[in-house]
């Protein structure tokens, strides 16, 4: 049995240890927020946050995070209540396709706690790691810093 806290709610997973948490997240507790895109750690769709820092889930077995605590989109807010950034998101139209927009969020709500006020090289930097097949890039840095306004 692994446990996990994920979105504040502790769970008893019977999953191989090696399991990505990312499948663990998305087929064990039906969160289907954050998405596989390149399964190597390289694009980002995959992002959730471990004990408020990003990480890529995919390349993540789930013992290596046994017991701490991760937060998907769905912890973010929802559609009652949505976060800051997601309600950036929405106020600058920034999907397209949308597939790896919430691992962008996840990405952008992890900068914004460290650097309320962040410059577009700091965004650059932490966002290098989140990939955009349709070229949102300048929406999501308009958000961001509408945020931080
Ligand atoms: Fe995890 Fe691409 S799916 S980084």
């Amino acid at each position: 049995m692994i446990k996990l806290t994920v979105n504040g709610i502790e769970h008893s997973l019977d999953v191989a240890a090696d399991t990505p948490l990312l499948w663990v997240v998305r087929d064990y507790l039906n969160l289907k927020g954050s998405k596989f895109g390149c399964g190597a750690g390289l694009c980002g769709a995959c992002t959730m946050h471990l004990n408020g820092n990003p990480i890529r889930t995919c390349i993540t077995p789930v013992s290596s995070v046994a017991g701490q605590a991760i937060t998907t989109i769905e912890g973010l807010g929802n559609v009652d209540s949505l976060s800051s950034v997601q309600q950036a998101w929405v106020e600058h139209n920034v999907p397209q396709c949308g597939y790896c927009q919430s691992g962008q969020i996840m990405s952008a709500t992890a900068l914004l706690a460290s650097n309320s006020h962040p410059s577009d090289q700091d965004i650059d930097s932490a966002m290098s790691g989140n990939i955009c097949r349709c070229g949102t890039y300048p929406r999501i840095k308009a958000a961001i810093h509408s945020v931080a306004a």
